[in-house]
């Protein structure tokens, strides 16, 4: 990916240079938001026993959302990502855990059913509603019991919404219409909100 893709390319492409440009950066700045992941973790499995249950992160970017959950599983624990920068930092930062490349809407390394929750963190509101949906059902695929989307929820901070226009992010109708669009995928959804403007979607597989 170059610059060229950024400024002429299509959403997956501008969004994959991005992420390959910023993913060293990255690395050295997820600590800042680790804090409110962790406290968001534990608030889920105080909610919901996660010790018992493996897990896979979509969109895992350097780690830092799955080292929150996985401090409350003892089971498997994978994270993917399809930029191959976000993995290289990942595998350099987080040793104990596995990182496999893959993209999102095409889960095709994961057999049906292979982890007890897929989850992704600030992924889902950087697409649009196709690729949105095409992600939801391949990790609800992969899925045996849970998927939890951890995302954008109410206000957002000023300098995040500058972030996300040059992203071009699409966190605005994500935000609008997230909960609809899950129930189109999930019969039972539920909410855990934090209290900074994140939440935790969560979709049932029955
Ligand atoms: C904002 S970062 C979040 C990283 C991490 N989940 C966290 O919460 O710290 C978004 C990540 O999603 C990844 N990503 C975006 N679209 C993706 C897709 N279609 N498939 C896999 N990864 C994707 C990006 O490469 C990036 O690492």
């Amino acid at each position: 990916m170059t610059i060229f893709h950024y400024f002429f390319g299509n959403d997956k492409q501008r969004s994959k240079f991005i992420f390959n440009l910023i993913a060293p950066l990255y690395g050295k700045i997820d600590n800042a938001i680790s804090e409110d992941y962790i406290s968001i973790c534990k608030s889920l499995n105080s909610k919901l026993d996660l010790s018992k249950y493996s897990i896979l992160d979509i969109g895992t970017g350097t780690g830092a959302w799955i080292t929150a959950i996985a401090k409350h599983s003892s089971k498997k624990v994978v994270g993917t990502d399809f930029s191959q920068k976000m993995i290289d930092q990942a595998r350099i930062k987080h040793p104990e855990f596995e990182f496999v490349l893959s993209d999102g809407e095409n889960l095709n390394s994961f057999a049906d059913n292979s982890f007890d929750i897929v989850t992704a963190s600030f992924v889902l509101h950087g697409m649009k509603k196709k690729e949105r949906t095409a992600v939801l059902l391949e990790m609800k695929r992969v899925a045996i019991k849970y998927v939890f989307i951890h995302d954008f929820h109410k206000k957002t901070a000023l300098f995040v919404r500058v972030l996300e226009f040059f992203e071009r992010s699409d966190y605005i109708n994500f935000k609008k219409y997230f909960t609809s669009e899950l129930k189109e995928v999930f019969n039972n959804t539920y909410i855990i909100e934090a209290d900074n403007g994140n939440a935790i979607y969560i979709g049932q597989i029955n």
